[in-house]
């Protein structure tokens, strides 16, 4: 009994350590906004464009997707789904084979319809997929931050840019603490910092090569907030409606305590 007792404190001791372990790299928070119809489309046409040949969303239908996104389903099928064959109702399966991808990728892509609620929350994603980098004795050319050694590619590329890890030039620091930045010209006086010199600035320590993405760094990171924000939706598709009717049950309780107010006051007029 003692003995199944330390084993589970220890467990309970040790497991955020454990856990932690698999991520060192400090995550970029993001914060999800369900409201945001458009930016949810975005995110779906991205997923469909980019991720959809590897990863499935077998937990989630088109219909729903459509209804929540508030996409007609007639242009959810015809610039969404491509797909003929396919009927509204079906759920987001893709045709990538577990066993065949497996041998191409070393790991099979995992279903993503629960990946925000699972690992790490929607910070994970955002952050894993802006800090690709390349290496070339991977197989496929690049390495990730947050997830050492990954099978996937880098099948954002063409939009983000050639990431590489190495240095970069960041404002100086003053003896105070503050950036140093030129009284004149108000720009910042740099120096140049590599490796953990960056991240303990909170500078990410990978450099873009300047051009060689279609999208500025801005436009990449909202393209991926979109992306993100989508998965967050399929992740729990009924956050939305939860929160509404929340809202609902509190404004009733709210006015139910005048009326039960009232009537308590009636009942104590009674004894006195
Ligand atoms: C060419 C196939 C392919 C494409 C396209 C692809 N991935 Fe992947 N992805 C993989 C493979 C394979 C893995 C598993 C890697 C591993 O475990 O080492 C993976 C892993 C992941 C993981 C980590 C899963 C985990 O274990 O936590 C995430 C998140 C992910 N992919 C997101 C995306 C997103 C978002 C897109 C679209 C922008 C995308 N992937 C496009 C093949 C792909």
């Amino acid at each position: 009994m003692m003995r199944v007792f330390l084993v589970l404190m220890a467990s309970w001791l040790f497991a955020p350590v454990v856990m932690g372990a698999s991520s060192t790299y400090p995550l970029d928070p993001m914060a999800p906004d369900l409201n945001d119809k458009a930016s949810l489309q975005r995110g779906l046409q991205t997923f469909m464009n980019y991720c959809f040949g590897c990863h499935s969303l077998q937990y989630q239908r088109y219909k729903r997707t459509a209804e929540d996104l508030g996409i007609p389903e007639d242009l959810m099928l015809e610039h969404i789904v491509f797909d003929p064959d396919v009927r509204i109702g079906e759920l987001m399966k893709n045709a990538m084979s577990p066993d065949a991808s497996k041998n191409w990728f070393g790991a099979p892509p995992p279903d993503l319809t629960l990946h925000t609620q699972l690992k790490g929350g929607p910070d994970w994603l955002y952050t894993y997929m802006r800090t690709f980098y390349i290496d070339e004795s991977r197989p496929f050319g690049v390495n990730n931050l947050v997830f050492e050694n990954v099978g996937m590619p880098h099948v954002l590329m063409d939009l983000q840019g050639i990431q590489r890890k190495g240095c970069r030039q960041i404002p100086k620091l003053a003896k105070n603490g503050g950036e140093m930045m030129d009284p004149l010209t108000h720009e910042y006086i740099t120096e140049e910092k590599c490796g953990q010199d960056l991240l303990d600035r909170g500078y990410a320590p990978l450099a873009l090569e300047e051009g060689s993405g279609k999208l500025s760094p801005e436009e990449y990171d909202q393209v991926i907030y979109d992306l993100t924000n989508f998965l967050y939706y399929t992740g729990d598709p009924s956050r939305q409606d939860r929160e509404r009717i929340g809202v609902y049950v509190i404004l009733f309780l709210a006015f139910f305590y005048v009326f039960a107010r009232l009537l308590g006051r009636e009942y104590e007029k009674e004894y006195h």
